[in-house]
């Protein structure tokens, strides 16, 4: 099979295609021929050398894929040839709380990923494909998808009429504009641009922040929520805007902690103050990505994709997320 691996250390110049043995399904496993691979923002900071306890260098890069089966092992239940699948981002983790076990099996990280032809599953870390959604759809779903899902929830759940601050025009967050909308949410959208920002009204974003024009962005969502702030921010932005999302929530809101886009300093005292919810959230579980999936097939929600790339041209498809013009997700078909 042809599959691409990074031949340098923290090098993304050097992603390669190569030539591989296809793998082989064995006991409990499914081969998929994959069809698409979608990119995150993850994939840059683990070829930048910054994300804790992985190396690029002979990875397969890329977390979130959907394909084909292709082939299946002895005793495999769960799906048959021809079955339209999209892989989980944790092999392991199904269900319960996340535990470092599941760390240890991350895909396009601490375990090959994506960026293939074929990739033998667990047949336990697969779920059907949405039959509404193309497989450069489905690809879009394992962790962008997942973590606004996990978000918004399975931890402090989001309720109808509730108000939702998503920052940026991210995967992250441009899923999380959409389950927010579906479930009966007010959403305030914040972006570095008013173009993105009027695709996200597109979306159905009630409330437009350019963070650039309105650095004091927190103090515009006070005034857009009549002085009380928002119910829950979906955090992507990490220590350079951890503080206005803290400010930018009421008393008793929750901020689920999500990115690591910026850097910065925390002053813990607003926390307690403001009696804010703040709980991290990691990918989620393959539980929650078919709980996820009941909403995205019964609303037939369809993820945006700002661009898809040929299988040829991976190397472009990293650079244009690192550029950062995109809206909604960074798609590479393997077809
Ligand atoms: N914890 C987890 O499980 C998990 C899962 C997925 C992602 N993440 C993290 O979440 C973050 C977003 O991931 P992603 O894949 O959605 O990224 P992405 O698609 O690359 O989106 C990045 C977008 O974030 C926005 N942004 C950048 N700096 C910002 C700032 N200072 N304030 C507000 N928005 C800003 C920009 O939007 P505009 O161009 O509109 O300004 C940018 O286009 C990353 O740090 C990623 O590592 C964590």
């Amino acid at each position: 099979m042809r599959c691409y691996t990074y031949l340098k250390e923290n090098n993304a110049d050097s992603l390669t295609l190569q030539e591989r043995e296809t793998p082989r399904p064995g006991p409990g496993q499914v081969l998929v021929r994959m069809k698409a691979a979608s990119l995150n923002y993850r994939d840059l900071i683990i070829v930048w050398g910054r994300y804790p306890g992985m190396k690029s260098e002979g990875l397969i890069p890329a977390s979130d894929g959907a394909g084909v089966v292709a082939e299946v092992g002895p005793g495999v239940k769960r799906f048959a040839s021809g079955d339209r699948v999209t892989g989980c981002f944790f092999e392991t983790w199904l269900g319960g709380a996340m535990t470092p076990k599941h760390f240890d099996n991350a895909l396009g990280g601490s375990v090959p990923g994506v960026l293939a032809e074929y990739r033998a599953y667990p047949e336990e870390a697969l779920v059907a494909t949405p039959a509404h959604l193309s497989d450069e759809e489905a690809a879009t779903l394992p962790c962008a998808a997942l973590t606004a899902w996990n978000a918004l929830y399975e931890g402090r759940q989001l309720l109808p009429g509730e108000t939702v601050l998503v920052l940026g025009t991210g995967g992250v967050s441009m899923f999380a504009l959409q389950f927010a909308k579906a479930s009966g949410a007010t959403v305030i959208a914040t972006s570095s641009s008013d173009a993105k920002l009027a695709k996200a009204k597109a979306l159905g974003a009630d409330h437009l922040i350019n963070y650039k024009t309105h650095p004091d962005w927190e103090q515009s969502v006070r005034e857009v929520t009549g002085g009380r702030g928002v119910d829950h921010v979906v955090e992507v932005g990490g220590a350079g805007t951890l503080q206005r999302s803290i400010s930018a929530a009421r008393h008793g809101g929750a901020v689920h902690l999500i990115g690591v886009l910026t850097g910065g300093q925390i002053d813990p005292t607003a926390i307690l103050f403001n009696t804010t919810l703040l709980r991290g959230v990691f990918v989620g579980s393959r539980d929650m990505f078919e709980s996820m999936n009941r909403l995205i097939s019964a609303r037939q929600i369809k993820p945006v994709i700002d661009r898809v790339f040929p299988f040829a041209e991976a190397r472009a498809a990293l650079a244009h997320l690192e550029g950062a013009s995109h809206f909604g997700k960074v798609v590479i078909s393997i077809d």
